[in-house]
């Protein structure tokens, strides 16, 4: 088949070197894609997905980011006739807004946090006396991972909230997993679950991020976790949605919080994970463009079980200076084939471009998510980090702790 993947950041080169694994994928193009993309896939001008789709007689379109997906990039590929991976406007709200979301996992019966909708200052601090601190705000729309702050002081949360709409919720406790879903707006099939790192620095200090590094699997987490959380969270999110003539069909990412009560959610997204997705589709054995055109035909329930590869798998990003405030462009990224020597380890591009002289130069916050796979989490670490050591950008940054904890074993669930 001939796959278009639409997107051009760390989340679509991983998807389109796991797509060009696929045998079944004779052609492989991305718009605009990246340098990295590049390498495995036809690139072609960002575009009017719809003309883009048909100039490549696409088989099959991928959507990676949750931009077009709000904006309704699917409904169009599918008005065209096109066969697509990715939900609809409407079922996507589920991730464009906040309010929303709680409204449908209400509706579901699945263990959230409690949370206040508040539009004045009045409104605001009801919500801020009735729940406590932390408090945890968030804007009441796309804002890539950066519109949420969580503090114990009541003046930084009022800051945040000024002149916005928000969600206000209750602090939930535990350790959080990434539990992505491939679903067909009725079945729903569980990939291995991952955690992803938000804040910018070590320790979980300073500002949230679209996230710092990954790893999967997740030694410390309860068995058949994911299981769980498909059968008795996703699916009825997923029932929901269908109930309400908005079917969602594409990849339902779960946030969750292992809380003492058991997995509840923070949050849903519309799509893959960036950069979870760099560290959970190496290990997936199972064709993917297969499976997600299945999902996309609305033929899952068909589809055979997953198979993953044994090991593990660590991403660490490299964002650029000033990231995830202002990031500066244009400096040059120096090392990157230094970094692939490194064993078993692919340097997926995120925030790339070539510059007028052919150099390699970063293009926006994240750079670079050095992934690695090993026979456990402490060897994929290991390579990840000496390939990261090769990396050289004037200013560039990265957490040093991705996936320690996890490998140490010092991760304790709650209770
Ligand atoms: P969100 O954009 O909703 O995923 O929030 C970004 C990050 O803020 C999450 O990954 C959590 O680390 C944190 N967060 C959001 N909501 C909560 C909550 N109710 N309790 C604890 N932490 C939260
Ligand atoms: N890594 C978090 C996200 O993709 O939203």
């Amino acid at each position: 088949m001939r796959v278009l993947v639409i997107g051009g950041g760390g989340r679509e080169h991983a998807l389109s070197l796991a797509l060009a694994r696929d045998p079944s994928v004779q052609a492989l193009f991305a718009s605009p894609g990246n340098p990295g993309i590049g390498g495995v896939a036809e690139l072609l001008p960002a575009g009017d997905p719809v003309a883009v789709a048909r100039q490549v007689s696409a088989d099959l379109v991928v959507i990676g980011p949750e931009a077009p997906l709000v904006a309704g990039v699917a409904d169009d590929l599918r008005a065209a006739g096109f066969v697509v991976f990715g939900p609809s406007a409407a079922a996507a709200r589920i991730e464009g807004s906040k309010a929303f979301a709680k409204d449908v996992m209400l509706a579901a019966g699945i263990p959230t946090a409690r949370h206040w909708v508040c539009e004045t200052p009045g409104e605001l601090a009801t919500a801020l006396d009735a729940v406590t601190p932390p408090y945890v705000v968030k804007h009441d729309e796309l804002a890539a991972g950066k519109g949420v702050v969580v503090t114990r002081d009541r003046r930084e949360a009022e800051q945040h909230a000024a002149g916005h709409r928000v969600v206000v919720e209750e602090f939930l406790d535990g350790p959080e997993v990434s539990l992505f879903c491939v679903t067909d707006g009725a079945t729903v099939v569980p990939l291995l679950a991952a955690q992803d790192f938000k804040r910018v620095g070590d320790g979980d200090v300073g500002p949230n991020t679209g996230g710092m590094g990954a790893y999967a699997p997740l030694p410390w987490a309860p068995a058949g976790l994911a299981d769980d959380v498909a059968k008795t969270i996703v699916q009825p999110v997923v029932d929901e949605m269908a109930g309400r003539g908005t079917p969602f069909s594409g990849l339902l990412y779960a946030g969750l919080a292992l809380t003492v009560s058991g997995p509840m959610v923070i949050e849903f997204n519309a799509r893959f994970g960036d950069p979870e997705t760099q560290v959970v589709l190496p290990l997936l054995e199972s064709p993917i463009a297969t499976l997600l055109q299945a999902a996309a035909n609305g033929r899952l329930a068909e589809h055979p079980p997953l198979t993953w590869r044994s090991g593990a798998a660590v991403t660490v990003v490299v964002a650029s200076d000033g990231y995830p405030g202002a990031p500066r462009t244009g400096d040059e990224i120096c090392g990157v084939e230094a970094a692939e020597r490194v064993e078993a380890t692919t340097v997926i591009h995120a925030g790339t471009a070539r510059d007028g002289d052919g150099r390699l130069v970063t293009a926006g916050g994240r750079v670079l998510a050095v992934t690695s796979v090993g026979a456990d989490l402490a060897g994929a670490r290991q390579s990840a980090y000496a390939a990261v050591d090769c990396i050289d950008i004037r200013g560039g940054h990265h957490r040093t702790d991705i996936a320690d904890r996890a490998a140490r074993g010092t991760i304790a669930l709650p209770g």
